[in-house]
């Protein structure tokens, strides 16, 4: 077998050479990307959630001014003040929020203001009952907590444009105020009742116009579950347990999405018309997938997000955060964007959830969202509270105010980032290697996850975590996005592909691009129906293979081996592939199918088309990065050490290089050459020391 086996590195590296490239020119960014430093009157924008409402007024000076001396000139207020600013329906009172504005913008704050929808008043719950969404049981959430209103509740959508209103038109030319973050962390519940089903009914209908197409669509022949009247559709419920239709599951997920970029829109609109001068954002979820933040984005003018990376115990792995900062940034083309909710302290509810960091971590954290593309860092929250839920989640002061190690490293950083303001404004990350998401994908393996081990954003995290290991920037692209300016596209479990999609996979890769698929590509079809092509389905010629057997086994361990004879692991799936027209890339060694490949490479037009039929290791992804960055001609980084993320933004002329040390002891990284350190000034030598939890941002000089 293994003479059948063409080696791994050959495969690999013959194929680049072999293949014309494209330019490497950078694609996007349609129109002029919004610049958040300049919207801040040319100030890096950093900042500290702040809730006046939750302290003394007399305490509001002190604030401002610690704040000051922090270099802190942003704030984000209000977005969970609306029975403060609505005491009693239709009666506004904005004084206090004026007086705030006032202590903060005159030590030089300006801040963003939050429409607080997403902790609506007890009295609008006692009044408008239908406001709480259900639950799957058809029990509607009580009151307490926040978040559990019903996106389609007539009364809710009534209340919100009043609100909103009533803010816009008093802030719409208030100097200090720059602009609005709509609601808080838009997504959840899924609501249950029956102005939510009817919803979902018009979407189904909007989108199939007919019940014949509907129904063949779905599929719903299966168990006999035609529909012949749209009242007559239900909802996914869970408590039929996984036996929903999960096409009718793929389209409620669906229309979920578009409910929340309708409510999110609801309220742009407002905004938009009342106060046109003034920038919108939202604060998104990094990693969560109840939406899609392609879509969800769209109408903002820049994409801020809420980034908690201290959950658990080891804070040395910084490859999922750079994922989430990732996605955020190729939520919207690629334009930079900030960080509304950084973590400032401990994160804890009832209980703690993670452990202290070492001081350092929390600059390290913030430029690692600076290296990603972040405009600006904001602190959640100033300082924890004494009362409510979050007793226990840690702002940068904790409650008695105390100018403690997580301020002194806040204001040290706040300091260096005035100072690097200059060189970071205009510049932005740019990627030759694009991780492709999609979201209908995402949904699809939450309806039927597969196997029990089966992890879409460990299979995202591991093809990343690849390439940003081998020193390369990657952007995250969506399926509508342009893929023309990237080298590789890696498409993880490309679980469902439609028309357009593949057209433009077949396009990227005829023209000399570089495409990696993994296991269950190609299975489904935009209704989240099985192919009847042979898999991987409609990627089948593209991959040059053919699949007609695979062994889902969680528990077991398989291995892969190439022409070298070195086994590497491989678990949770094994597709057993038969190449049509492309090489052996990897065979596996065990049970019936050992020798049978398991991974392989097809010329396909000027590019290349690899399929991985099952999970790797970390250590052959980033074997298989590094040969496939070089042979695409993209520069590989220095050797990073456990723990140390190296990550470069750019702008004419000038390279900007960020290296972050999460780990507690020093390290040391060599460089093809000596740069300049941005803060000192002084020249760093090519073999660059890192202290414990340590940043160094070097530059081109
Ligand atoms: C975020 C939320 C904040 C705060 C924080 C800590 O998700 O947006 O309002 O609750 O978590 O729990």
């Amino acid at each position: 077998m293994r003479n059948r086996v063409a080696s791994f590195l050959l495969v690999l590296v013959s194929a680049f050479i072999l293949a014309a490239r494209p330019s490497g020119a950078q694609s996007k960014e349609p129109a002029k990307p919004f610049d958040l430093i300049q919207w801040n009157g040319g100030k890096f924008i950093y900042g500290v959630d702040y809730y006046p409402e939750h302290w003394n007024e007399t305490q509001w000076e002190s604030d401002a001014k610690m704040m000051q001396a922090a270099s802190i000139n942003f704030v984000r207020l209000a977005e969970f003040a609306w029975v403060k600013m609505e005491p009693v329906e239709g009666k506004f009172d904005f004084a206090w929020l004026d007086r705030a504005l006032k202590v903060l913008n005159a030590h030089g704050i300006k801040a963003v203001l939050g429409t607080p929808t997403g902790s609506p008043p007890a009295w609008l719950y006692a009044k408008y009952p239908d406001i709480a969404a259900m639950d799957e049981n058809g029990v509607r959430y009580r009151y307490g907590s926040r978040r559990n209103y019903c996106l389609h509740s007539p009364n809710f959508i009534a209340a919100t444009q009043r609100i909103v209103t009533a803010m816009a038109e008093h802030y719409r030319n208030h100097p200090g105020v720059l602009g609005w973050q709509i609601d808080n962390e838009l997504g959840d519940p899924l609501c249950y009742d029956a102005s939510c089903r009817a919803a979902f009914q018009k979407w189904c209908r909007a989108k199939y116009k007919t019940l014949a197409a509907l129904n063949k669509a779905w599929g719903t022949i299966f168990w006999g579950h035609t529909y012949l009247a749209w009242s007559e559709i239900p909802l996914p419920w869970n408590t039929l347990g996984k036996a929903h239709n999960p096409s009718l599951a793929l389209d409620h997920r669906r229309s979920h999405s578009a409910a929340t970029h309708d409510y999110l829109k609801l309220q742009v609109d407002i905004l938009r018309k009342i106060a046109p001068t003034q920038a919108i954002t939202h604060n998104d979820m990094g990693m969560y997938d109840g939406v899609d933040y392609s879509v969800l984005n769209k109408p903002l003018d820049f994409v801020a997000w809420d980034n908690y990376p201290m959950f658990g115990e080891d804070y040395s792995n910084s490859l999922g955060v750079g994922l989430a900062h990732d996605l955020m940034r190729g939520s919207k083309n690629n334009q930079n964007f900030m960080v509304m909710e950084q973590q400032g302290g401990l994160p804890g509810w009832n209980i703690f959830w993670g452990r202290q960091a070492a001081p350092g971590l929390y600059r390290a954290w913030a430029y690692q969202g600076v290296a990603h593309g972040a405009d600006g860092i904001c602190y959640f929250r100033w300082r924890t509270s004494r009362y409510g839920t979050e007793q226990y989640w840690q702002g940068v002061l904790d409650q008695d105010s105390y100018a403690n190690a997580r301020y002194q490293i806040v204001s040290q950083t706040g300091k260096e980032l005035a100072k690097l303001t200059e060189l970071l404004h205009g510049s932005k990350v740019v990627a030759p290697v694009a991780l492709l998401v999609s979201p209908d994908s995402r949904w699809a393996f939450q309806i039927q996850p597969l196997v029990k081990d089966f992890n879409y954003n460990r299979q995202l995290g591991s093809y990343y975590g690849a390439f940003r290991r081998a020193g390369v920037n990657v952007d995250v692209v969506f399926p509508q996005g342009d893929l023309s300016g990237y080298k590789i596209i890696v498409a993880p479990s490309l679980f469902v592909v439609d028309k357009p999609l593949v057209e433009k996979l077949a396009a990227f890769v005829k023209n000399g691009g570089t495409l990696i698929l993994s296991y269950r590509s190609g299975v489904k079809d935009e209704n989240n129906v099985v192919t009847d092509q042979t898999l991987p389905g409609p990627l089948a010629e593209l991959a040059g293979i053919e699949i007609h057997d695979f062994d889902p086994q969680t528990n077991q361990q398989q291995e892969v081996a190439g022409p070298d004879g070195v086994g590497r692991p491989a678990r949770v799936w094994f597709d057993i592939l038969t190449p049509t027209t492309a090489e052996t890339v990897l065979s596996y060694t065990k049970g019936y199918y050992a020798g049978k490949v398991a991974m392989s490479g097809n010329r396909f037009g000027k590019g290349r088309v690899y399929y991985v039929g099952t999970e790797l290791a970390a250590e052959a992804y980033l074997e298989g990065a590094k040969l496939e960055a070089q042979g695409a001609g993209i520069p590989l980084g220095p050797e990073l050490p456990e723990g140390v993320e190296m990550a470069v933004r750019e702008k004419p002329g000038k390279k900007i290089l960020f290296l972050l040390n999460y780990t507690e002891k020093a390290q040391k990284v060599t460089l093809d050459r000596g740069y300049q350190n941005a803060l000192t000034g002084e020249t760093e030598p090519a073999e660059v020391q890192l202290p414990a939890f340590d940043v160094k941002i070097l530059t081109t000089p």
